[in-house]
């Protein structure tokens, strides 16, 4: 494999062991605990080096991940951010949902800057492709719900086809998965089906959504289709096996979660997540590695919550505050250029995640955004507006978390910067009282901390 020019070929800036991170050398999953964009991308590329393989389990190009090596600020979307590290193999595994058009756009972008990319990228034969239809699918179902109601009432997608492309997987017979795109007489009989379904379903729902419908042809999606499956087919394989005989040859694995627990299909805010098990849960199914084979689960957490798209979320700041955060944490989606929703630490949120994920470290995210502000506010319960009464457990129901109201614990905040503390005995007492009253409510260790979007700007925590 081409290694030496590829930009992370430079040794990492930080260098420590995993024992200090409490991540022991075993498999080790990376998942979000709030609702997405907490950072995951950095932690996955500062923990990179000590795996052989970075694979994402769920989700498609709906996901965003930025990471910084040197001065280069890359934007990943599908591809696994362990791309960076010439060393590293990355998996697409089953459970994600690829649309071959931006896995491509992806690929080719990252070429023209130097990163190699070859036989360490692999994709699942049983992964599901992402079809226009589905992209159309989407923009149709949003229009149809906020017909007359507003833009209050759509979930608010990310646009890439995901929610339809995850029920043609559950439907099985409208949907094609990676592997067939190397079929090509099976794949134009299959899509000539399936399109002329989508079709009459797509051209109902676009009257009455009231917008304009242009019908697919199957042979011409065929073709095309078939053109990204031969650019495709040298990585793709039975990246299950592929998994499996790694591990056999002791191999480390680690997974990179996408999106985030609490928007997660089964366990996250109802129904505004997304599509796939994008908590920890995932992983065993979105990769065919079974639970008892994932070791640590580190859990991403940003020091202040954000959210895009609709529904719930109960320390939303409609003022300065939720502002200066937006503009000082860069809270615009890496995938959308949505302004993100921001308001202040959900610890009960964080805290039903963690457990459903099974988080043994938490890593916190973004810490530096919050200096500057002299008080901070932490939520520790949620009291329901109509009865009065506090809620005991993080309500399933997203009706019961929009009626909600925070209780907060106010807290001294940090004055100063801290993007230029090394070590984390370098933080303001503040910023440590900040960090234990995480780790004492969550009743996870917080493992490490970044004060900025560098890896030299990630602190550990000593034990
Ligand atoms: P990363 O990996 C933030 C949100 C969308 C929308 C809902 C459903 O960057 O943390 P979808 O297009 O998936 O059907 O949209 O889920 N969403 C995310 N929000 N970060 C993400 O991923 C997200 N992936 C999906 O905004 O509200
Ligand atoms: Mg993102």
């Amino acid at each position: 494999m081409p290694a030496s020019k590829a930009p992370s070929a430079r040794p990492s800036d930080v260098d420590f062991a995993l024992e200090d991170l409490q991540v022991s050398a075993g498999n080790t999953a990376v998942v979000g605990l709030q609702w997405g964009d907490e950072g995951k991308g950095k932690i996955v590329d500062l923990l990179t080096p000590r795996f052989d393989c970075v694979v994402r389990y769920n989700g498609g190009a709906n996901a965003g991940h930025s990471v910084v090596v040197g001065n280069e600020r890359y934007a990943l979307h599908l591809i696994p951010s362990g791309i960076l590290n010439p060393d590293t193999v990355n998996v697409l595994g089953n459970g994600v949902v690829i649309d071959p058009a931006s896995l491509l756009d992806e690929i080719n972008h990252l070429r023209a800057r130097g990163v190699a990319i070859g036989d360490n990228l692999r994709i699942s034969d049983r992964a599901h492709v992402v079809f226009p239809h589905h992209k159309v699918q989407d923009a149709l179902t949003e229009a149809a719900l906020s017909k007359g109601r507003g833009d209050g009432a759509k979930i608010g997608t990310t646009g890439r086809g995901i929610g339809p492309c995850y029920a043609d997987k559950a439907i099985r017979s409208t949907a094609i998965r990676v592997g067939e795109l190397l079929h090509p007489e099976a794949l134009r009989e299959k899509l000539r089906v399936i399109v002329r379904i989508k079709n009459a379903m797509l051209k109902a729902l676009a009257e009455e959504a009231g917008m304009p419908f242009t019908p697919e042809d199957a042979d011409a999606v065929a073709k095309q289709y078939l053109a990204y499956g031969e650019s495709l087919r040298p990585h793709i394989c039975d990246a299950t096996q592929l998994l499996h005989d790694a591990m056999a040859a002791g191999k480390h694995l680690l997974f990179e979660g996408a999106n985030a627990t609490l928007l997660d299909i089964d366990h996250g805010t109802y129904p505004y997540v997304t599509s796939s098990n994008c908590s920890s849960l995932g992983v065993y199914a979105g990769t065919g590695v079974p639970g008892q084979r994932v070791t640590n689960i580190v859990g991403i957490v940003k020091a202040y919550s954000t959210r895009v798209g609709g529904g719930p979320m109960p320390t939303e700041l409609h003022d300065e505050t939720g502002e200066r955060i937006r503009k000082v944490g860069r809270e615009y989606g890496t995938t959308t250029g949505r302004a993100r929703r921001c308001g202040w630490l959900d610890l009960v949120a964080v805290k039903y995640s963690a457990t459903v994920s099974g988080a043994t470290c938490i890593g916190l995210m973004l810490l530096d955004v919050l200096a500057g502000l002299d008080r901070l506010k932490i939520c520790v319960g949620y009291r329901d507006k109509s009865t009065g009464k506090t809620l005991a457990n993080f309500p399933a129901d997203a009706d019961v978390l929009a009626r909600v109201e925070p209780v907060y614990e106010e807290v001294a905040g940090f004055p100063a910067p801290i993007d230029g503390c090394r070590r984390f005995e370098d933080l303001p007492n503040e910023a440590q009282a900040y960090i234990r009253r995480i780790e004492a409510y969550v009743g996870v260790p917080v493992c490490m901390v970044s004060i900025g979007p560098r890896r030299d700007q990630t602190l550990v925590r000593p034990r």
